[in-house]
């Protein structure tokens, strides 16, 4: 039996670079089947340099032709599958010296999609994290910055388009048809932002000037059929470039910034420095194929890869442990960006009430499973797997508590020097910490914790109201459980905006920075007895433990003046009667009722009020999770909200309708979202009665988010007219990738109707389709993720069925695209919190996949992780 352990990298091990690189050109010549990469480096010694030492180089499935060193052939190399290691360096390296190599690599059997690779026909490139190796031998590490200038050469025919970062220095016709451009990117950069694209593109542009009246060139690039599907991307590019000036004085530094749609591409989109190629889902957009949903992603995720071109390019990370360093940042950035693109007050807190329950619904069972880190985390074995919601989205949460404790203000200024100290560094998690306490001369060192600590952080809540001396008396005590390889936990520095609700309305909102293990605070002035609303806008990112009596949460649901709170109060209501497996009573029934009657609160947090907690974070508050059962009682409780509001149901979807021409402001999406609820509602009461109105709707709509609704809404409902539907939607967008993901996607995350469930083989019929494809990300997600992930009460099923179709598609993909393959893998990480017989099952088909003696690092550490004990 094999008995190597896998490979870990431990943050603490870090060392800075031997040697770096000063100068680096790349001559690439374009083929599918046999690229040719010449590099030219200009090598010095780097921190750790002692005289003599070799030059170690990564690469990976590259074919090495030659090396030279200082314009001579040098014999005195090692080569690995891994690695070329250069010996007898002139002067034992204590000069700079140059070092030419050749190597080839093969795009066009690239299906992993990372280093250089071949779409539709078209080469792109994915650096990030450790792609660039794939395309020649390198010191492929971010702290390691290098200036490029790049030369492709590619068949004009079959390549008339030729792109890379930075500024275009020139183009050139070669014999026998071919022709080069070449590239300089003036920034230093490390080999993960490098990025080339080739191949028949067109592209929109526009010139803007920015706030120091310096002319830019903005282009996206896509296939030419697409052409007609950019504007919202263009737009959102401008409002982004100007938000980022007025917000944190931050200009665009490039004459030319270029985005790229692609279909084939592992996750949203990259940052590449001017050059950022995204996910097509991410790109394309137009009433027709695309819903709010989609517009509103697209702004956002478009919004996040230009803000890295400051957090995240010009200053860099220093090492792959640091990555919340640039993603929680960007993350932050891009949700503030989103927020004020809403217009209004209640339109940021419907944004904000959307980012928690991501957070919670993903995030939290990350925290309190086997893949459990911090949002810098100590060790990986593949640095892919760590592109997690934890270094994504905890760690936006972690940067905005410096916001919430230090002010915009306070924040600002330390954003400012932050980029005084470190502009052109590779730097850490402490480096930006250190600018947030230095510019506001405030003590964060316990605030640390939040980096080095995994796990949800839980704060018990504890009152005593004193009406003979006007006191109220609030406790608090923190506590984090264990997560793997941190077993204590020392306490947080928790941030937590609080206001006492009375009648009087006579109490202000304070924040308490909770720092001990417990901790009480009296609040002075109390002449009658209030309801506690704690963690405000959900200022931490924790889990209250604090039993509030149902008529204080009712009360809290109808009168808070915090809209995430008065969200959550509803959430929390909803939450203890599903698991509690009671049906909404009549006191509840009015308390929605008045909050959709409400003229002065906006139709998209009506939505959000009457949409039930997701299964997924049901099964969080459990200590042994029966899905069917979760499923039912959810499923029983909101057909009882159906039909006691269906008279309001009814008057709201006929009071949101949207009529005239389309328009995507969040108004208008708002109502639309409004809208759809009531119609789902509506079929969820009464399929029989409402589902003529849904097959309308699907009829006459002149837009994705109506069409696609009211298809989901008869299907999820099994309602009369539903196959038509499909079958009509499939002919109407069979040329459109994007919309057809969406039609399987809707298929596999069927979930049951009364009580019948037969979607997995719908799902096995799916992924025999003439449409279906395992190796196009987008699609393979659409079926099998969609299944797996987003279709617990499906997937989880007693024989084990749902499981056993996971073993083979994690088996399947693997050998295709690991880091696909590994995402799937993590759909049973919390395996251990399910009742029998899931448990069994689910831990008896992670020991299937690790029995695989083929399995790649991504896949191997998720199962191995998952069933260590
Ligand atoms: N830096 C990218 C972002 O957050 C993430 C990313 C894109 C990525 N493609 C990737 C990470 C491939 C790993 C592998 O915007
Ligand atoms: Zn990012």
């Amino acid at each position: 039996m094999k008995t190597d352990l896998p490979q870990s990298f431990r943050r603490l091990e870090y060392r800075p670079p031997v040697y770096t690189f000063d100068q680096v050109d790349l001559d690439i010549a374009l083929d599918p089947s046999r690229t040719i990469v010449k590099s030219r480096i200009e090598v010095l010694p780097g921190k750790s340099f002692e005289p003599g030492a070799p030059l170690v180089l990564v690469g990976q499935e590259l074919e090495f032709v030659s090396l030279r060193i200082n314009g001579q052939a040098h014999r005195h190399f090692e080569l690995t599958p891994e690695s070329l290691t250069i010996h007898s360096l002139p002067n034992e390296g204590k000069d700079k010296f140059i070092v030419e190599i050749i190597s080839i690599c093969v795009p066009n059997k690239n299906t992993s999609l990372m280093g250089l690779y071949v779409s539709n026909g078209n080469f792109f490139t994915q650096c990030e994290a450790e792609g660039f190796r794939k395309i020649t031998y390198f010191l492929d590490r971010p702290d390691v910055m290098a200036r490029y200038r790049v030369t492709l050469q590619a068949r004009e025919e079959e390549c008339p388009v030729l792109l890379s970062n930075g500024n275009l220095l020139k183009q050139e016709k070669l014999p026998n048809g071919w022709h080069s451009a070449t590239w300089e990117d003036p920034f230093p950069k490390p080999s993960y932002l490098f990025a080339l694209v080739a191949g028949k593109l067109a592209c929109v542009e526009e010139t803007i000037t920015t706030s120091s009246g310096a002319k830019k060139l903005l282009q996206i690039w896509v296939e030419p059929h697409d052409l007609n599907k950019t504007r919202h991307a263009m737009d959102s590019l401008i409002a982004s470039i100007h938000w980022d000036e007025k917000r944190f004085g931050l200009e665009l530094d490039l004459e030319r910034f270029m985005i790229v749609a692609v279909s084939d591409f592992n996750m949203g989109a990259m940052e590449n420095k001017g050059l950022n190629i995204f996910n097509t889902k991410f790109v394309l957009a137009q009433a027709e194929t695309a819903t709010d949903a989609d517009f509103a992603n697209i702004e956002s995720v478009v919004a996040h890869e230009y803000f890295h071109n400051w957090t995240g390019n010009r200053v860099t990370c220093q090492d792959w442990f640091q990555l919340s360093l640039k993603e929680g940042l960007t993350v932050f950035r891009d949700q503030e960006f989103s927020a004020d693109q809403m217009g209004s007050e209640s339109g940021r807190a419907v944004k904000r009430i959307e980012d928690v329950r991501l957070l919670r619904q993903l995030q939290f069972p990350e925290d309190a499973g086997p893949m459990a880190h911090p949002i810098r985390p100590d060790e990986y074995q593949e640095i892919n797997n760590f592109y997690t919601v934890t270094v994504y989205e905890k760690g936006s949460e972690v940067v905005r508590m410096y916001q919430t404790l230090l002010g915009r203000e306070g924040f600002r200024k330390g954003m400012d020097l932050y980029f005084q100290r470190h502009d052109g560094q590779a730097v850490t998690c402490d480096d930006f910490l250190a600018a947030m306490a230095d510019a506001n001369n405030k003590d964060l060192s316990q605030f640390q914790r939040w980096y080095s600590q995994a796990g949800t952080p839980r704060v018990k809540v504890e009152e005593v109201y004193d009406p003979a001396n006007g006191q109220y008396h609030l406790t608090l005590t923190q506590s984090c459980a264990s997560t793997p390889g941190q077993k204590d936990k020392e306490p947080f520095h928790i941030p937590l905006k609080t206001r006492l609700l009375t009648a009087k309305n006579d109490q202000p909102e304070q924040l308490l920075e909770l720092t001990q293990p417990t901790q009480s605070w009296t609040f002075q002035n109390v002449t009658e007895r209030p309801v506690l609303s704690i963690n405000r806008n959900f200022s931490a990112p924790i889990q209250l433990e604090f039993e509030q009596s149902e008529a204080d949460l009712l009360t809290q649901f109808s009168v808070d003046d915090d809209p995430f709170n008065r969200w959550e109060a509803g959430q929390r209501i909803a939450m203890q009667m599903i698991l509690g497996d009671r049906l909404p009573d009549a006191q509840l029934i009015n308390s929605y009722r008045s909050l959709l009657l409400d003229p002065n609160l906006d139709p998209a947090f009506k939505e959000l009020a009457l949409t039930l907690p997701a299964e997924t974070y049901l099964y969080e508050q459990c200590s042994s999770v029966d899905p069917q059962k979760i499923f039912m009682s959810r499923r029983a409780f909101r057909k009882e909200l159906a039909k006691q509001l269906q008279l309001e149901w009814a008057a709201l979807y006929q009071q949101n309708q949207t009529p005239g021409p389309f328009k995507s402001d969040a108004q208008s999406s708002g109502k639309r979202s409004l809208k759809n609820l009531a119609l789902s509602m509506l079929l969820e009461a009464d399929p029989k009665i409402w589902a003529p109105m849904a097959v309308n709707q699907y009829q006459v709509a002149d837009n994705m988010t109506d069409r696609y609704a009211a298809l989901a809404a008869l299907v999820i409902h099994g309602a009369k007219g539903a196959e038509e539907c499909l079958r009509d939607f499939f002919s109407r967008f069979a040329n459109d990738a994007l919309v057809i993901d969406k039609w399987f996607a809707l298929q596999s995350s069927r979930p049951p109707v009364d009580g019948k469930d037969s979607t997995l083989l719908e799902v096995k019929r799916l992924r025999e389709h003439p449409a279906f494809k395992l190796n196009n990300p987008n699609r393979a997600r659409s079926v099998i993720h969609a299944f797996c992930a987003n279709n617990p009460a499906s997937f989880h099923q007693p024989d084990g069925s749902g499981y056993a179709f996971w073993v083979e598609s994690v088996l399947a993909l693997d050998p295709i695209n690991p880091q696909v393959a590994a995402r799937l893998a993590r759909a049973l990480d919390r395996w251990r919190l399910f009742a029998q017989p899931y448990q069994g099952q689910m831990k008896a088909a992670l020991e299937q996949v690790a029995a695989c003696q083929t399995l790649s690092p991504d896949v191997r550490e998720v199962v191995g992780k998952a069933l260590a004990d």
